[in-house]
């Protein structure tokens, strides 16, 4: 019983310590371009993209879209192999549109900020669109 046990294991044990010494990049990723990192940043940026529709101070709006921009910034770092250019393009864009929210929160103008912030709804909806997400 004691080989018998042994002989069922053994090769249960040796594809454990295969997978933990491979890369992690071996084992999780989805397709091509979509990088955990880049999910991780995209989801940052939505949860305060979501936040900043309902905020009730310029304080509480500016921390979102602080937030929001360094996540969009941390995003165009990490990339996207299967249309870097566009990809760029698409944040730049996002990140434009951004400044005039910033703008508006420079003047203390919280609805202006509001409702520019929930134009740059178009610029993900294409992109997102364009690639199919
Ligand atoms: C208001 C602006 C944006 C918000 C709130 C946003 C939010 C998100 C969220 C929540 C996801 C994750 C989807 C999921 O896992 O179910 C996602 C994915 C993605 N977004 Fe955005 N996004 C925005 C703008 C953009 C722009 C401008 C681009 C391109 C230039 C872009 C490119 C992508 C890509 C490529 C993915 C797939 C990442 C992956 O999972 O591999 N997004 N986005």
């Amino acid at each position: 019983m004691k080989s018998l046990a042994k002989a069922f294991f053994t090769p249960l044990a040796l594809s454990a310590s295969l997978m933990a010494s491979m890369p992690a990049s071996a084992h999780s990723h989805g397709h091509e371009g979509h990088s955990d990192e880049l999910n991780t940043e995209m989801k940052k940026m939505g949860f305060n993209f979501k936040r900043s529709g309902s905020a009730k101070t310029i304080e509480d709006m500016q921390s979102y879209v602080t937030e929001f921009r360094a996540h969009a910034k941390n995003a165009r770092e990490t990339g996207y192999t299967d249309a870097p250019e566009a990809f760029r393009k698409g944040i730049d864009q996002l990140l434009t549109g951004l400044a005039g929210v910033q703008a508006a929160l420079d003047k203390q103008d919280l609805d202006l900020a509001k409702r520019r912030m929930k134009k740059l709804n178009d610029i993900r909806k294409k992109y997102h669109r364009e690639f199919d997400v």
